[in-house]
């Protein structure tokens, strides 16, 4: 079974940049966002990243950069090599792979 190593980019915004590195045994035809799904569940819980639609690429949630490409992570297939993931670099980051995706007048705003 071939295996990628997915290196995680983790923190928030003000955080001094750290990684993850996760070896993930994978499938042939298994997606990005099927490896961070299965790192949260068996490995890490902590891990934030987000997504809706799974596989579609209707929700454009699941968009982070891919060694350094935006990608979807539910487009994206794994590869048996590094991979590099890192939160937007155009968006207000939460946490981990997790960014702000609402436009601003979007947001829900209590008052
Ligand atoms: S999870 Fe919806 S587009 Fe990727």
């Amino acid at each position: 079974m071939p295996s990628a190593r997915l290196k995680i980019r983790r923190g928030g915004a003000v955080d001094a940049p750290s990684w993850s590195i996760f070896d993930l045994p994978f499938e042939l035809g298994e997606s990005v966002l099927d490896g961070l799904r299965r790192i949260q569940k068996l490995h890490d819980p902590s891990l934030g990243f987000r997504f809706s639609c799974i596989n579609a690429n209707a929700c454009k949630e699941c968009m982070v950069l891919v060694d350094g490409r935006v990608s979807y992570t539910c487009t994206a297939r794994l590869e048996a090599r590094e991979m590099t993931l890192e939160p937007l670099a155009n968006k207000t980051l939460h946490r981990d792979l997790v960014t702000e995706i609402a436009p601003p007048d979007e947001r829900l705003h209590s008052s």
